[in-house]
Order: C-alpha cells, then sequence, then structure tokens
C-alpha cells in the first residue's frame, strides 16, 4: 500500500515572461520569451507527493476556464485523485504573472481567482477522503479559516497535518498546536517569529520560538545549506546534498511533498528529511516548477 496523501492547495498557471528589464509605469516592453507552466503551491506540492510514491489527493478549486482544463489533466496524468478540485463557474483558475529580467531578478502579481473559493464546506465535502489519509499537507494560499477547518478535521481523525505557511502570514497559537510538521524557509521563519532568519543558528532560535508555541516539529529549510531540523526532545542540522544548481524554483515545494510521503510510509525524521533533502537536490538542477519535480527513482539515485 502506498503512503495516502491529502492536499488541501493552490492551483495556479505560471504565466512566465522573460524580458530585458522590468517595464516602467505606462511603458510597452519587448520581451525575450514565454512560457506557460502548471503552477500553484498545492498543486506543485501534489505532484511532488505523486512522484516521490504517494498516493495523492488533491482538494482544491479552479475556474472553468483553459486554465483550469488544462491544469486538472495534467495533475490527473501524475495520477493524482482530482475528484475533490471544485470547478467553479464564472471564476478565473489562479495566475501567476511572471517578470524575469536578464539580472535573474523576478517580479510576480499573483491573481488567486477561485482559490479564494476553497470553503470549509469543500473540507466538509471531502471528509472522508481527508479522514482516510495518513498525512494532510496544507500551505496559505487557499483562505486561512478552510486550513484551519481542515487542520481540525484532520486532528479529530488521527491524520498527522504537515503545514508550510506560505506564503507566510501571522498565524496563531490555536491553529500551530495543532500542527504536526511545520517546514518553513527562511523568510516564512523571520516573518512567524520575531528573529531574522538568515543562517543555521537564527534558525534554531527561530524553530525553538515555534516549539514553544505549540508545533512539536519545526523544520526550517536553508536553500544550499540544507536544513535545521527541530524535534521532539533533540535539534540537528542537515547540510544539503551537492549538486549543479540550475533553476532553485519549487525546490521548497518538493522538499514538503515529498517529506510528506517518507512519513506516511513511516521514515523516521531523520530518514525522511534526507529522502525530502534528495528529491529538492534533484529540483534544483532542472530548470522550472512542476518540470524539475523528480521521480522516485531519481530520488533514490540521488541518495545513493
Ligand atoms: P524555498 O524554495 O521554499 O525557498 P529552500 O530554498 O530553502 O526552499 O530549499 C528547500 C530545500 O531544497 C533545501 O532545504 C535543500 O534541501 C534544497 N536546496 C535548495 N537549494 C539547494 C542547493 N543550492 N543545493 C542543494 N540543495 C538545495
Ligand atoms: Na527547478
Amino acid at each position: 500500500m502506498s503512503a495516502k496523501i491529502a492536499v488541501v492547495g493552490s492551483i495556479n498557471m505560471d504565466l512566465v515572461f522573460s524580458t530585458p528589464r522590468m517595464p516602467l509605469p505606462g511603458e510597452t516592453l519587448m520581451g525575450h520569451q514565454f512560457h506557460q507552466i502548471h503552477g500553484g503551491k498545492g498543486a506543485n506540492q501534489a505532484v511532488a507527493a505523486a512522484r516521490a510514491g504517494g498516493s495523492v489527493a488533491l482538494l482544491a478549486c479552479v475556474g472553468n476556464d483553459v486554465n483550469g482544463h488544462s491544469s486538472l489533466q495534467a495533475l490527473q496524468s501524475e495520477g493524482i485523485d482530482c475528484q475533490y478540485v471544485r470547478n467553479v463557474d464564472g471564476m478565473a483558475t489562479g495566475v501567476a504573472a511572471i517578470l524575469l529580467d536578464d539580472l535573474g531578478q523576478n517580479s510576480i502579481v499573483l491573481a488567486i481567482g477561485a482559490n479564494a473559493l476553497v470553503s470549509p464546506v469543500d473540507v466538509d465535502s471531502a471528509q472522508q477522503m481527508l479522514s482516510k489519509s495518513q498525512i494532510m499537507l496544507c500551505q496559505l494560499e487557499t483562505p486561512l479559516e478552510s486550513v484551519r477547518h481542515a487542520v481540525e478535521l484532520a486532528v479529530r481523525s488521527g491524520v498527522q497535518v504537515v503545514l508550510n505557511p506560505a506564503p507566510a502570514q501571522a498565524l496563531d497559537d490555536v491553529l500551530l498546536a495543532q500542527v504536526n510538521y511545520l517546514v518553513l524557509n527562511e523568510t516564512e521563519a523571520s516573518m512567524l517569529t520575531d528573529i531574522r532568519v538568515i543562517d543555521v543558528l537564527s534558525a534554531a532560535e527561530a524553530a525553538s520560538a515555534l516549539q514553544r508555541r505549540g508545533v512539536p516539529v519545526v523544520i526550517v529549510t536553508l536553500g544550499g545549506e540544507g536544513i535545521w531540523v527541530a524535534d521532539i526532545g533533540s535539534a540537528y542540522s542537515l547540510p544539503a546534498f551537492k549538486v549543479n544548481v540550475v533553476d532553485t524554483t519549487a525546490a521548497g515545494d518538493t522538499f514538503v511533498g515529498a517529506l510528506s510521503v517518507a512519513l506516511a510510509e513511516g521514515q523516521v525524521l531523520r530518514q525522511a528529511c534526507l529522502f525530502a533533502q534528495a528529491a529538492a537536490a534533484c529540483a534544483v538542477t532542472k530548470l522550472g516548477a512542476q518540470t524539475s519535480i523528480p521521480n522516485r527513482s531519481a530520488i533514490e539515485r540521488q541518495l545513493q
């Protein structure tokens, strides 16, 4: 039996424009290239979990439009159960307009569209699926009240909760105390605490502060520096795999998706973190988001 993972999250279409520089207000600028890529943190993490070997169901909303249909098709082709993805008439699927300039900087406008309509009622409709999963994985691109409702349902059903609090926003201690694993990067750790997280030392401090607010396990991802793991009764850092870095897009999403599968399989935390870092290392060696997420055999090769 493969690991049962439920993802409650977002689906977006990423519209990526590469441009010599950022346009000024009122200016029309000739860009270089355009790519349309499936994205959204929920969808990316669902794909990461499915490719890592999980049996994945996604709870989300898309519009009844071309982007929504194409996103659903892509997710279904990964073997992800999309029966809990609601198709909303008269609403656009979430879209991210991403400008990438020649200096490698990016500017993003996100129109969350149908993602804003994931409701507590949607969560209730998926109650059976959610309560039968081993791990429920959430981010913050869907309304907080729905995330909160899903977390409460998971806790009542004995389902372990992994929360990736991205994009970062203030969270109360009631919610934090219901989360089993909080996985966040330096920016998010800085926003959730009063600590400026820039290295292993400050990550350790932030993780302890979050544990004091009720989260049993906190994992801070530090890009090429690896991770800080604050477990119950022990804490340690693990270095990142040394790889040829091409594009770090979706590294965090890949980490969280793969971690959830390893935990659902019953791997101990240190081993699950190793598996997740191997997956994320694979993702940074390739261009793009969903295009760079590795499958199980690639992760196992990286682990050897
Ligand atoms: P996010 O994408 O959320 O900002 P990070 O940049 O912290 O997340 O990356 C998540 C994980 O991806 C890291 O903990 C690490 O395991 C892996 N990773 C990221 N950058 C690199 C890198 N340059 N080399 C190897 N692994 C990396
Ligand atoms: Na990538």
